[in-house]
């Protein structure tokens, strides 16, 4: 009698840590799911958008920051640099925390004026504390139209 009432408190156990196992395991589940919808999406997965270049903003040789018209109201800030015989369009925003880079065309470098960060004429760092170079936006040719893409 005494080994069936042990068999049976063994039993309830058992029964009480597998119900408790899958608590935990739905519990987590349903958690990550939520997570999950939460979680803002990945901007850079939006598609860019091309905008026409006019011959005039194209810099012969060196650096130009010019205006893209993004729609009626809003305007965007980008470097055009035409440098080796490549252009190349570049994001002035700093990636360290987000202030402007200037040009400067003394030392041919990017000189972010927060904190001290540099890049060189292809958006490369070249000094702290910013980690990634400067952000670069594709830019191709269509119907001998310059487009440079920018996602937003
Ligand atoms: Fe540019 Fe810090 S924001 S170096």
């Amino acid at each position: 009698m005494k080994s069936n009432q042990l068999y049976n408190s063994k039993r309830r156990l058992f029964l009480k840590k597998v119900i408790k196992l899958i608590f935990i395991v739905i519990s987590f589940s349903f958690i990550s799911s939520v997570l999950a919808f939460l979680k803002p999406k990945n901007p850079k997965k939006k598609p860019y958008r091309f905008f026409e270049i006019s011959n005039d903003k194209i810099p012969k040789e060196g650096v130009k920051k010019i205006d893209i018209l993004i729609d009626e109201e809003k305007t965007m800030k980008i470097f055009l640099v035409k440098h080796n015989n490549s252009l190349i369009a570049l994001s002035p925003v700093c990636t360290h925390l987000g202030c402007f880079v200037n040009f400067d065309r003394n030392i041919n470098e990017f000189v972010c004026p927060c904190h001290g960060g540099r890049y060189n004429i292809e958006g490369k760092v070249i000094k702290g504390p910013p980690q990634k170079n400067l952000q670069r936006f594709p830019i191709k040719i269509e119907n001998n139209k310059i487009l440079v893409g920018i996602k937003i």
